[in-house]
C-alpha cells in the first residue's frame, strides 16, 4: 500500500504506524481512495470500485477524482490541509457517510489525501440523518420567514400600478422619497394605495433590509395608543406584565414606522409624537428612561390635514414635521385610462391561484369608467373579484354584462345579493346585513371611515374590526 503515498516520508516511525493503520482502516470501511496533489486518483480499493459501479478499478488511475466521483469534496481537503472526518456524500441514488484525510511531506505540504467510506448503508445512521434533514429544512424556512418579516412589506414600486401622468408623478416622489431619509406624507382617499406606496418606498430605500413597522391610528382604542407607541416598562401599572413590552418605535428601530390614519391622532399623542421625533427618543409608559430610536416615519391619511390644523384637529408644528416629501395620490375617477392596466393586474392575481384565463373585454373597461369609484382601487378589485365569481363564463372572462351584473349603482345604493324568501341561518342573515350597511355607510361618506362609523353609530375601532373581518 505504500505506493499510494508517492514521495513518501523518511520517518521511520511514521511509516511504522501507517502501514499499522492502513489495513485497519481500510478492512473497516466499506472502500478507500487516495488521491495526489492535484486531485487526480493515486489509488483505489476493490471494495470502493464494485461500490461505485466502476468494472475496472484500474482505469480510473490518473484521472481527476471529480469526474469519477462528482460530488467528491478531496480537493477542499488538498486545499485546506484539513480532515472532514464526517460527511455524508450523494453518489447516484446513494448516500455514503465518507471521512477524508490529507497527508504531507516533511516539510508539511500536502501531498495528497486519502477518503474512506464508513458505511456503504445509512440504514443505522437514519434516524440521525432524518433529524438532520428536517432541522436543516426548519432553518431554511426559519430564516425565509425572519428575512421576510424584517422586511415587513409585501409590495415593490412595480406593484404600484398605473401609467397616467398622475400616477408616473406620485412615482417619481415615491423614488426621490426612498433616495432620501426624510419623513413622507402620503395624501389620498379610502384604497388609492396609500400602504401600497409606503411599502413600496420602504422596500427601495436604504432602510429596507431593516423593519417595515405599519400602526393604523384609526384601528386602536386612544387609551392604548400610547403603549402601542412607546412600549411598556416592566409592572408600569397594576395587571402589567413584568416583562416589558416593546412600543412600535422601538420595534421599527432602524427601520421605517408607518404611521397609517395619522389624521385620527389625538392631540395628547400627537405632542408625544412630536416630541419623539424631534429629540430621536423616547420614554416607556412607566419607566423613566429614555431610549434612543431611529425611525424614518411615513405617514398617511384620507383626511384633509390643513382643515384639520385650521380647526383645531391637528397641531401645525407636527404636521410639518411629518409634510416634508408631500405625496398626493389622485383617486381612480379622475385617471380612469389607468383602469387597462389596474384591471389586467387585478385579472392575473385573483386567478393566479385558479389557473382561470382571467381576460376583460374592452367592454367590461368602458363599463367599469361609467362608475366613480369612491372605494378606488380597492373597490375595483373587489368588483373585479365579485365579477368573477358571479360570472357566467366558467373560462373567467369579463364583458360588460359580467360587471354591469355587480357594479354598485352611483348614488350609493347597494343591491341585496340576498334572494328573496329564502330561509337562511340567522347568523347568516344578520353578517350580510351588517357587511350591507357597511359598504352602503362607506359609499355614502365617499369612504371616509371616521364619518362611515358615526352614520352606523358606532366607533371607529369598531368599524375598522369589522372591516377587517370583512376582507
Ligand atoms: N396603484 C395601485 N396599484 C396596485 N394595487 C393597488 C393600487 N392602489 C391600491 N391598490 C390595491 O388596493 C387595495 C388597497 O390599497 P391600500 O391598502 O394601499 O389603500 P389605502 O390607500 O391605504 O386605503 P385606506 O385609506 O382605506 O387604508 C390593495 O389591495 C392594493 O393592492
Ligand atoms: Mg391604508
Amino acid at each position: 500500500m505504500t505506493n499510494i503515498f508517492a514521495n513518501n516520508n523518511k520517518n521511520g516511525l511514521t511509516d511504522n504506524l501507517i502501514d499499522a493503520l492502513f489495513p485497519i482502516f481500510e478492512q473497516a470501511s466499506a472502500g478507500a481512495i487516495a488521491v495526489d496533489r492535484d486531485a487526480r486518483i493515486t489509488w483505489i480499493n476493490t471494495s470502493y470500485s464494485t461500490l461505485l459501479g466502476l468494472t475496472d478499478g484500474k482505469a480510473v488511475i490518473g484521472r481527476d477524482v471529480r469526474g469519477v466521483i462528482p460530488h467528491t469534496r478531496m480537493p477542499e481537503v488538498l486545499a485546506s490541509g484539513q480532515p472532514l472526518l464526517l460527511d455524508i456524500m450523494e453518489y447516484k441514488a446513494q448516500q455514503l457517510v465518507v471521512s477524508r484525510l490529507p497527508f504531507f511531506d516533511d516539510q508539511g505540504a500536502v501531498l495528497g489525501a486519502i477518503a474512506f467510506v464508513l458505511y456503504d448503508d445509512l440504514q443505522p445512521l437514519t434516524p440521525l440523518v432524518s433529524k438532520y434533514r428536517r432541522l436543516h429544512q426548519d432553518l431554511v424556512a426559519a430564516r425565509k420567514a425572519l428575512a421576510k418579516k424584517s422586511r415587513g412589506t409585501r409590495y415593490r414600486m412595480g406593484d404600484f400600478i398605473g401609467a397616467s401622468p398622475q400616477v408616473l408623478e406620485v412615482k417619481r416622489r415615491a423614488r426621490i422619497a426612498a433616495g432620501r431619509d426624510m419623513p413622507v406624507l402620503v395624501l389620498g382617499e379610502t384604497g388609492t394605495g396609500k400602504e401600497v406606496l409606503a411599502q413600496a418606498i420602504h422596500a427601495a430605500s436604504l432602510r429596507a433590509e431593516r423593519p417595515f413597522v405599519g400602526v393604523n391610528l384609526a384601528a386602536i382604542p386612544e387609551n392604548l395608543l400610547e403603549a402601542e407607541f412607546f412600549g411598556v416598562a416592566p409592572g408600569a401599572y397594576t395587571g402589567a406584565d413584568r416583562r416589558p413590552r416593546e412600543g412600535k418605535f422601538q420595534l421599527a428601530n432602524g427601520g421605517t414606522l408607518f404611521l397609517d390614519e395619522v389624521g385620527d391622532m389625538p392631540l395628547t399623542l400627537q405632542a408625544k409624537l412630536l416630541r419623539a421625533l424631534q429629540e430621536g427618543e423616547i420614554e416607556p409608559l412607566g419607566s423613566n428612561k429614555i431610549v434612543p430610536v431611529d425611525v424614518r416615519v411615513i405617514a398617511a391619511t384620507s383626511r384633509n390635514l390643513e382643515e384639520m390644523i385650521a380647526t383645531g384637529g391637528f397641531r401645525s408644528d407636527l404636521y410639518y414635521r411629518l409634510n416634508v416629501v408631500e405625496i398626493p395620490i389622485p383617486p381612480l375617477r379622475v385617471r380612469l385610462p389607468d383602469l387597462g392596466v389596474l384591471c389586467e393586474a387585478i385579472m392575473e392575481d385573483l386567478c393566479a391561484s385558479t389557473g382561470a384565463r382571467g381576460e376583460i373585454t374592452d367592454g367590461a373597461i368602458a363599463a367599469l369608467g361609467s362608475y366613480d369609484w369612491p372605494g378606488n382601487v380597492r373597490e375595483l378589485r373587489n368588483v373585479l373579484e365579485r365579477a368573477l365569481t358571479m360570472g357566467e363564463d366558467p373560462g373567467g372572462v369579463l364583458d360588460a354584462d359580467a360587471i354591469f351584473r355587480v357594479l354598485p349603482r352611483s348614488g350609493g345604493r347597494i343591491r341585496s345579493v340576498m334572494p328573496a324568501h329564502t330561509v337562511q341561518p340567522l347568523a347568516q342573515v344578520l353578517a350580510q346585513a351588517e357587511a350591507e350597511a357597511i359598504e352602503a355607510a362607506l359609499l355614502a361618506s365617499r369612504g371616509n371611515r371616521s364619518q362611515a362609523a358615526r352614520l352606523l353609530g358606532i366607533s371607529r375601532s369598531a368599524l375598522y374590526e369589522k372591516l377587517a373581518k370583512l376582507s
